[in-house]
């Protein structure tokens, strides 16, 4: 794994008021120093759809990061806007992330049929949405996260073969 930098969005309107304490966010920048990847950009945000948007294409136009987490605002509530702000700045879905995501959190419990996550990619950026329970974020992480090293290095113009390398 040739890259080592994350950013982390917090999506929850309460959050942002200061009237929940974010719980996700820190969780995520906690598995990620474990696993050997820097925090170096972290925001809590309501759930509106143009500043999700504008907070994404900040950090990924700015390449401020390999990799933006996002946790909260997946669901089917009318606030729940991640995803379609999501769609909105990538140039390129990586829709197997997600389907993996739901694949490995459906053995889990099945309300994760219930998380519209997106995956995709924005310049040399990798965004991924993550539900909003700490749990259900971690669980979700560590779901990709076999896959998640070569394909950043991939998004990042790694140019070996795949052939002959991860049992391929
Ligand atoms: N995925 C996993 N692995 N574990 C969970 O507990 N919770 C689900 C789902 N995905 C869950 C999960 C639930 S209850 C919801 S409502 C959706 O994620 C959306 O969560 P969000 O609205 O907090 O983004």
């Amino acid at each position: 794994m040739n890259w080592n930098r994350a950013a982390v969005l917090t999506l929850s309107d309460k959050g942002a008021r200061g009237e929940r304490v974010d719980q996700s966010g820190p969780a995520l920048v906690a598995w990620l120093a474990k696993h050997q990847v820097d925090t170096v950009a972290q925001a809590i945000l309501p759930d509106e759809l143009d500043s999700i948007a504008e907070q994404l294409t900040n950090w990924a136009d700015a390449d401020v990061a390999d990799l933006i987490l996002t946790t909260g605002g997946t669901g089917l509530s009318p606030r729940d806007v991640t995803p379609e702000a999501t769609r909105q700045v990538i140039d390129r879905p990586v829709p197997g992330l997600a389907e993996l995501m739901r694949l490995e959190s459906l053995k889990i419990t099945p309300m994760a049929a219930l998380s519209r996550a997106e995956v995709g990619i924005r310049k040399r950026v990798l965004i991924v949405n993550l539900p909003g329970s700490p749990k259900a974020a971690l669980e979700n992480l560590q779901a990709i996260w076999p896959v998640l090293g070569h394909g950043i290095d991939k998004m990042r113009g790694d140019q070996q073969d795949c052939a002959g390398r991860f049992g391929v």
